[in-house]
């Protein structure tokens, strides 16, 4: 039987949570989310909620003070804060692959004393980081040369998933904090990928860095060893050793490949790849932005991490993005969220949020293995402006609702001769979160038709076209200005979210078993692809498919 895409909603809501929420989810369709703000006048205050100056504001949805109360029952009723907990306390909370979790070690004061098992982790996080430190400020202030004596100018990271995204995003993020080699991030097996980077490259002052957990991956596995031979090719086998280093948990494996010992960089089983980036994955940022910065980058994301645990529910941000995000999910059906970031640095921020939402809970099953209804949503999005000028009309004026959750900063770093801009792109992103929630009556569009002139029987026939809804919910997350603190705070915010919303769901967030099968059958594939192997037990596509390949294919 082939499922339809969306099952009838009506159907599938009542067995998926308490009366109460059923009650406000109706309350909320029937009301909309502008009567809000006219029934309350001090909405924004109470549906406003900060760290320092981390603002999220929650009050352009339609959640009101009975759904919210209902909301945090909920998380009661599900256990959010045991579970926070017994992962903040080294559990094996990662069941499926029976493992702690335990990323918030990484970014940890000694005072804190994390354990994993009961064996505690401070002095090795700690290690690895000094020893990070130590290579990135040779890197940067040249003292690490490569095999001809060049500094290196510029440095390439070899990684996929969780081992490109997060550093490859932090570097955008970060970039008015440069002050290393450029970086260059290479994640796809496509050669075009590694050629287009390496074209522009000289070898003599180019350092590569292997980023793979697990140091199987075969995109990362392929795109290394034609870096190797494209050393190896220019500066002879010899200088591999100089122009190499790895991050991996699996130092076995690193070792065959030929790179230094003191340049691999160890991380641990309990650190998720999408949770990895203030491990040794986080190295290219390092060398970006120095070790200071990188420091600041981990003191936001614990800064977070202590809210996290000590706030009370219903100050609690992550947990209230959670419920928020939870509630658009599951009570108003919406099956994707939008993440625009009016912030241009940020522009690789929708992508990382996809990996570490989408991976993290698109999941079928609980953890008791029985088929969930529904599993997280959608995550998708591109910066703010751009996005106004491409996808906006479908969220303003679309069948489908989707919830936007809008990130700025109340500052830029640009100078004031870009003022102007950073007015325009505050002005713009607040005009899309109130013209979502306020939207345009028929009677006004009518209106405005008639008072620019259009006759009475033309404006009834365009006024249609200029309705707006409204009553499209957004949330907008506010912050002084990205620095790497707030890059910190606003990541581990994301992480913990999703945390939240899986004690909600039922999910394990921390496995992946979905992107195995492809895997397997790519590697299955190759020699189909080549010709070695006969296509003959293929299904009827992929036969076909082999053969057009073949028949297309110069060789
Ligand atoms: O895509 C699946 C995945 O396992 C991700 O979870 C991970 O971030 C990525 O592959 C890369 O894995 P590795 O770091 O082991 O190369």
């Amino acid at each position: 039987m082939v499922r339809p895409c969306r099952p009838a909603w009506q159907n599938r809501r009542s067995s998926l949570y308490p009366e109460a929420i059923a009650q406000a989810a109706a309350r909320a369709e029937k009301t909309g989310i502008k009567p809000l703000f006219e029934a309350d006048e001090t909405r924004f205050d109470t549906f406003s909620f900060s760290l320092d100056d981390l603002l999220l504001d929650l009050s352009k949805t339609a959640i009101d003070a009975d759904a919210l109360g209902s909301l945090l029952d909920l998380a009661r009723e599900r256990q959010v804060e045991e579970k926070r907990d017994a992962m903040f306390a080294g559990a094996r909370i990662n069941a499926t692959e029976n493992r702690s979790v335990l990323h918030v070690a990484l970014r940890a004061e000694p005072e804190d004393g994390f354990a994993a098992d009961g064996e505690a982790v401070g002095e090795d996080v700690e290690r690895v980081l000094s020893a990070m430190s130590g290579f990135a400020n040779a890197v940067r202030d040249g003292e690490a040369k490569g095999a001809k004596g060049h500094a290196f100018t510029d440095v390439v990271n070899i990684g996929i998933g969780g081992s490109d995204l997060g550093p490859a995003m932090a570097t955008l993020a970060l970039a008015p904090y440069h002050d290393g080699p450029t970086l260059h991030y290479v994640s796809n097996v496509d050669g075009a990928h590694l050629a287009d980077t390496l074209e522009k490259l000289d070898a003599k002052s180019t350092l590569v860095i292997v980023a793979s957990k697990t140091f199987t991956t075969i995109e990362t596995m392929t795109n290394a060893a034609t870096a190797r031979r494209w050393i190896a090719a220019h500066l002879g086998e010899d200088a591999v050793k100089d122009h190499f280093a790895a991050v991996s948990t699996a130092l076995d494996k690193v070792g065959a490949f030929g790179i230094r010992e003191e340049r691999i960089f160890g991380f641990w089983d309990w650190v998720g790849g999408r949770y990895s980036i203030w491990s040794a994955i986080g190295l290219p940022l390092m060398i970006a932005i120095g070790p200071e910065g990188f420091r600041e980058f981990l003191a936001g994301a614990r800064q977070m991490d202590r809210h996290f645990r000590a706030a009370p529910l219903r100050e609690n941000l992550p947990v209230l993005l959670g419920l928020a995000g939870w509630w658009h999910r599951v009570a108003m059906d919406c099956p994707t969220r939008a993440i625009i970031p009016y912030d241009q640095r940020l522009s690789r921020f929708p992508a990382y949020l996809q990996q570490l939402d989408m991976e993290s809970n698109g999941k079928r099953v609980g953890l008791d293995g029985e088929p969930v209804a529904i599993s997280g949503p959608v995550a998708w999005g591109e910066p703010g402006t751009n996005g106004q000028h491409a996808f906006f009309q479908l969220i303003h004026q679309g069948t489908d609702v989707i919830p936007v959750e809008f990130l700025v900063g109340a500052n830029a770093h640009d100078g004031d001769e870009m003022a102007v801009h950073q007015d325009l792109l505050l002005a713009n992103c607040l005009a899309q979160s109130e013209a979502l929630m306020t939207g345009r009556t028929l009677e006004e569009a009518r209106r405005q038709l008639t008072d620019a002139g259009m006759s009475a029987d033309e404006a009834e026939r365009i006024a249609p076209h200029r309705v707006f809804p409204g009553n499209r919910p957004s949330i907008t997350i506010l912050y002084s200005i990205l620095d790497p603190n707030t890059l910190g705070r606003l990541i581990a915010l994301y992480e913990h979210r999703v945390f939240v919303e899986a004690q909600l769901f039922g999910i394990n967030a921390f496995d992946q078993w979905g992107v195995e099968l492809g895997k397997e059958l790519a590697k299955n594939l190759v020699p189909v692809v080549t010709g070695k192997e006969d296509a003959g037990s293929r299904d009827g596509s992929t036969r076909g498919l082999v053969a057009a390949i073949q028949t297309m294919r110069r060789t």
